[in-house]
């Protein structure tokens, strides 16, 4: 059955083989210390490499930008050289992987941060909304995240500049392009978002105003490795770790026009994704796709056959399948051939070692 799903089709300069994205999941198992690509995640990612894309698990641009607990990082060189090895068991296989480069904002504790404040678009505390640390055990500790305090623009020109050294450090690590978190809540959706955004300067208020950091971070990682290594991820109808926009259905197309303008790569999005979210409006995926003329992903509990239409209707290029590729590392093989799916298990997404990492078999009839 599944025609358009292995279609290869153009990204940037690349080929890529099929239309399967698997987009960034956090695992949360890089080596200790200094949270660093290990082995064990490039035996993982290289499992995975019939994806037509992979999108590694978000990772922090600099110390202030981590959340949780033993998510890598791509500022130190032992990072860089950890990154190394996944991206070349990942091409040994013939795969392509790009990095998700990730600064969290306020949704962080200060254990995270080496005991700093968080730092937003506001001093707004995303109400509710927990993080794990590492309280000593295996196991993610969860706490409430804190207020943050709000960025100078100095603090925004760093930032600006920690995201341009990190994409430089993702091609120096070996990854074939870079992928921008602004989706899921994070700092940059935390600029976007009306309800996170109470700034009286030129980074507040209007919508383009709102729209501004993430066009200058977009600005400069295209000045840095090139449009064509650039992809962006966005979630315009989620209020995932407190982030809500009061008007997402003209807010997100403004933000793909931004990004169109940069005629970067892919816009990759992120849809509701939890069991009885609503379905996302068919005009605003419209809207989106005619607000953006390259690649376009969206993820989000898709089946097979919820992909093909999407791709067939012309609303989506290529489709990422998040969990599916947790428990079926050849899913790509087992869509083509029609072969059952393996559940995964919930128990260890995050944290710990191999065990539900690297541990679940390709089919065998
Ligand atoms: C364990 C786990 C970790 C995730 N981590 C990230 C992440 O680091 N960055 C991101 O943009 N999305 C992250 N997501 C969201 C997924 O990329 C995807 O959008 C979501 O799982 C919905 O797709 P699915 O229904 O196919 O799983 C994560 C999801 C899961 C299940």
């Amino acid at each position: 059955m599944s025609q358009s799903l292995f279609q290869t089709i153009q990204l940037g300069q690349l080929t890529l083989n099929n239309r399967i994205v698997m987009p960034p999941m956090t695992r949360s198992r890089a080596s200790q210390q200094g949270n660093v690509a290990n082995d064990m995640m490039a035996t993982y990612y290289a499992q995975r490499a019939s994806a037509g894309l992979i999108v590694a698990e978000g990772t922090q641009i600099s110390a202030m930008g981590q959340g949780y607990a033993w998510t890598p990082g791509i500022y130190s060189q032992e990072q860089i050289a950890g990154w190394k090895k996944v991206t070349d068991a990942v091409h040994a296989e013939n795969g392509v992987i790009f990095a998700q480069l990730w600064h969290v904002g306020r949704v962080t504790h200060p254990d995270n941060i080496g005991g700093a404040q968080p730092i937003s678009s506001s001093a707004l505390k995303a109400e509710g909304v927990k993080v794990f640390i590492d309280n000593g055990s295996d196991e993610p500790g969860f706490v409430d995240v804190v207020e943050p305090r709000e960025m100078t623009k100095e603090d925004i020109k760093a930032v600006i500049q920690e995201y341009h050294q990190a994409a430089l450090n993702a091609v120096e690590a070996g990854f074939d392009g870079i992928e921008l978190h602004a989706a899921n809540g994070y700092l940059i959706n935390q600029f976007i978002d009306s309800e996170s955004n109470n700034r009286t300067d030129e980074y507040g208020g209007s919508l383009e105003n709102r729209l501004r950091f993430l066009d200058e971070v977009v600005a400069t990682l295209v000045d840095a490795i090139g449009a064509d290594k650039v992809g962006v991820r966005l979630a315009p109808l989620t209020t995932l770790n407190g982030t809500v926009d009061a008007n997402p259905l003209e807010t997100y197309p403004a933000a793909a026009k931004v990004l169109n303008k940069h005629n970067i790569a892919y816009m990759h999005i992120a849809e509701v994704d939890w069991d009885d979210a609503p379905e996302t409006p068919v005009e605003f995926k419209r809207d989106m796709r005619e607000s953006f003329s390259n690649v376009l992903i969206w993820a989000g509990k898709y089946d097979a056959e919820k992909a093909e239409q999407a791709i067939n209707d012309g609303l989506a290029d290529m489709i990422g399948f998040g969990r599916p590729f947790v428990s079926n590392p050849d899913l790509p093989s087992r869509i083509e051939n029609g072969h059952p799916l393996a559940p995964h298990d919930p128990n260890t997404l995050f944290g710990g070692a191999e065990k539900g990492l690297t541990d679940y078999p390709v089919y065998a009839k």
